[in-house]
């Protein structure tokens, strides 16, 4: 099954704005990453103030690779290399693994 990689941002109220926009700017790599499946950018409404980042991969070695590799240039946040100032003030990782999932009847 699946591996959930949570990325938790502490983010201050006035760098919320900032993040988004970063977010929307991002670079776009994930997608092509192998054993890449779903990414979601959780903006909080109730219960934390902390911004999720959700991402699910086919297994350890898929997340591992794109950690050691594609993720550091998804991280560069443009310029010159030297990333610009972040818009979260800590972070930290939560993993998990699928044990039961569902998606919605097609038929
Ligand atoms: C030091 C901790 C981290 C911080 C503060 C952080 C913050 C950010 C920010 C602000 C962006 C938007 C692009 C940019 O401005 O660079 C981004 C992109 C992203 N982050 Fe992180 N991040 C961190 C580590 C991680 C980790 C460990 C994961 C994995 C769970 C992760 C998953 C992602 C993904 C999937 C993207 C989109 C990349 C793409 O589009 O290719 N981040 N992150």
């Amino acid at each position: 099954m699946s591996v959930v990689k949570i990325n938790v941002l502490t983010v201050p109220a006035e760098q919320r704005e900032a993040l988004e926009q970063r977010f929307g700017a991002r670079a776009g790599l994930v997608e092509a990453a192998d054993g890449f499946e779903w990414f979601e950018l959780l903006r909080p409404v109730e219960g934390t103030d902390q911004y999720l980042v959700y991402t699910r991969w086919r297994d350890e070695d898929a997340f591992r690779a794109w950690m050691e590799g594609p993720m550091k240039a998804a991280h560069q946040g443009g310029g010159s290399g030297e990333r610009a100032r972040p818009a979260a003030t800590g972070s930290e990782v939560w993993s998990f693994e699928v044990a039961q999932q569902a998606a919605p009847k097609t038929d």
